[in-house]
């Protein structure tokens, strides 16, 4: 599966695109299927309506796990580093992933979770975590995973959109100093939630929690009593693997779904490729696995490649900027896995927290979430890789479910800031606002992918519709991504950024519609506009204007209403960053919100703020400019 050179390659794109059953075929038989598939691929980006691996059967933990048994039982899966310093490693083998994950599958069984019954995960970043996805797909149940940094009002609009029965929980988690409650944000969206009918709660900070009779059970007390064994469920492979929620430019977040065949197939293909991970290497990806990175490339991709990885429960700043590089010299890992904002961050600690650390085990460094800055990527060039490993910048999406444009390491030759080439089996193409593909090198456009690739989204549960409008009607017959992109002269790819409301704060995705409609439950504001701007750390900050036409409070008084309320309805991650108080919102005469205009604003601009002649009260906008934070 691994390609070795840049002539194969080249050799494996051409294949993949003239053939790609073929091309796929070969790949997948790499994996354990209980049965073939009839045909590799059927599909329509007109419905949409995508069937990879038709009618195979398969279960993806005997792929991750059961397989391994023969020969690297005892070969670690994870070493687990804890949030405080100091601590042993913990060490997980193969067998000891088995074991765990059966338990809980086990304990979901006796719950009544069948196969296709959804089980909500909002847990901290903790083996249990992982075991708790593996275990509900080795019985079938989707699982949708709820980032611990949302709130109850959020999780509860997840559970409620695809009427989970079950939730897995912790009391509490560790962040850096904090201490941060788990199940009383679960007891409190729960209020609203018919559908979940048991709660499982792992006791991880020792915290005090009220736990209901007959609802909620101690994860310890129940997996103890479970057995080892848990026959894997057998899967079709379009059988829903897993929901994540994730914001678009409209509405509530929707509920992604990928699907078991061509999801095993496409991360487990993308990991080995794209870090050229080989055998006894450590990787580490520091993402959340509440997060698709943590889904694809800290359990999933990782696991089908047989490796061993880091998992960190923490923070890069605690105790101090120097944790990652300490734990990177105590494991000696070969390949490290971040995102922009986190090397941002630390490079503005300073070199102090990077020297005392020998970092030379590390062979392949990479990049993920948001675009990476020249700056940022010369200082990890040169003072994380010591100008010897080579950066993988990865551009993919929760939609994609898989890494789509980047460098394979040590075969592409990489070039700061961009993602590069596109993996065999991914056709991307840009076109203009109309749907024109624009051709060449040297040109920008909007990205769209014009073939279907084995982990492609398959629907947004509940609502096929709403996946059709978002992702394929824009320009008919693309899936197209909401993103700006560059092809330069060499026909190197460069992410610009999103072209949609979506905006990226510190690799996290918020839509500005849903944050706006948070802040207009706060009593005072009758309506608001938020917009991205560029922020030195966290790549975009967000900005938020507020219409509040009298009131008795202080603008501080109002901010910090504001904030509460934002923290309390999407979670602290989506608290605005600026909010300035105003009069007016910059409107066309038919009542559209001028974005152009407040994006302009917020970035600084106070003069040049393109064509304002459709406002229908220009004044508005001197008002804003004169009151900019
Ligand atoms: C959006 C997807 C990819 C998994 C984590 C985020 C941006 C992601 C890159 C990159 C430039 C990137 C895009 C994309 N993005 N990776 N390497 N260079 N931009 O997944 O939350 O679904 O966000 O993140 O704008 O559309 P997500």
């Amino acid at each position: 599966m691994q390609i070795k050179t840049f002539e194969e390659y080249q050799q494996a794109y051409d294949l993949s695109v003239k053939q790609p059953e073929s091309f796929w075929a070969q790949i997948a038989e790499n994996f354990n299927w209980n049965k073939k598939w009839d045909k590799i691929l059927n599909w329509n980006f007109t419905d949409p309506n995508i069937n990879w691996f038709v009618n195979a059967k398969l279960n993806i933990t005997e792929n991750c796990i059961d397989r391994h048994l023969t020969d690297k039982a005892n070969n670690v899966a994870f070493y687990f580093e804890e949030n405080e310093d100091g601590k042993p490693t913990q060490t997980i083998t193969y067998q000891d992933l088995h074991d765990e994950v059966c338990k809980l599958a086990n304990v979901l069984k006796e719950f009544g979770v069948k196969k296709g019954d959804r089980v909500c995960i909002y847990l901290p970043m903790i083996p249990q975590a992982v075991f708790a996805l593996l275990a509900c797909a080795r019985i079938g149940a989707i699982h949708s995973v709820v980032f611990g940094g949302f709130s109850a009002q959020s999780i509860q609009d997840r559970i409620n959109d695809s009427c989970c029965k079950v939730v897995l929980t912790s009391d509490g988690a560790y962040r850096g100093s904090k201490q941060i409650p788990m199940k009383s944000t679960v007891d409190e969206a729960l209020q609203n939630c018919t559908s979940v009918e048991k709660v499982l709660v792992y006791k991880r900070t020792n915290e005090k929690i009220n736990l209901v009779q007959g609802r909620d059970f101690d994860w310890e007390t129940e997996t103890k009593k479970q057995s080892k064994f848990c026959t894997p469920e057998i899967m079709d492979s379009e059988d829903p693997l897993f929901i994540l929620y994730t914001s678009g430019s409209t509405g509530k977040p929707k509920g992604v779904v990928h699907t078991c065949g061509g999801y095993m197939v496409f991360t487990c293909y993308s990991f080995l490729n794209v870090f050229q991970y080989q055998p006894g290497q450590i990787y580490w990806c520091t993402a959340d696995v509440g997060w698709i990175t943590g889904h694809s490339y800290i359990t999933y991709g990782p696991l089908l490649a047989g490796a061993t990885s880091v998992l960190f429960e923490g923070l890069p700043n605690y105790p101090d900027a120097g944790r990652f590089w300490k734990i990177t010299d105590k494991l000696k890992v070969n390949i490290f896995y971040t995102a922009p904002t986190a090397i941002r961050s630390l490079e503005a600690a300073g070199l102090d927290f990077v020297k005392p650390y020998d970092l030379s085990s590390l062979k392949v460094l990479g990049s993920v979430g948001e675009p990476i800055n020249e700056e940022a990527w010369q200082w990890y060039h040169k003072h994380i890789g010591k100008e010897k490993c080579p950066i993988v910048d990865t551009w993919w999406q929760t939609e994609t479910g898989g890494i789509l444009i980047s460098p394979l390491a040590n075969i592409t030759k990489t070039k700061p800031s961009y993602a590069t080439l596109p993996l065999p089996g991914v056709q991307p193409l840009l076109v203009d606002d109309k749907g024109k593909e624009i051709t060449g090198n040297g040109v920008e456009g909007n990205l769209c992918i014009k073939f279907p690739w084995p982990s492609i989204i398959r629907t947004t549960y509940g609502d096929h519709e709403r996946c059709r409008q978002t992702y394929f009607a824009t320009y008919p017959g693309l899936y197209f991504t909401g993103d700006g992109c560059k092809r330069d002269e060499d026909g190197y790819y460069r992410i610009t950024g999103r072209v949609d409301d979506v905006i990226n704060v510190s690799g996290h995705r918020i839509g500005t519609a849903e944050v706006e409609s948070a802040i207009n439950q706060c009593h005072d504001v009758v309506e608001s506009a938020v917009v991205g701007y560029p922020h030195d750390i966290k790549g975009q900050g967000i900005y938020a204007y507020c219409i509040v036409p009298k009131s008795e409070k202080t603008h501080d008084e109002l901010r910090k209403e504001i904030l509460s309320i934002v923290s309390k309805i999407i979670g602290p991650i989506a608290k605005p960053d600026k909010i300035q108080i105003v009069n007016g919102l910059p409107k066309t005469r038919s009542g559209k919100i001028m974005r152009r205009i407040l994006r302009k604003v917020a970035e600084g601009e106070t003069t040049n703020l393109g064509d304002t002649s459709t406002l229908l009260d220009p004044a508005v906008v001197q008002e804003i400019v004169n009151g900019k934070l």
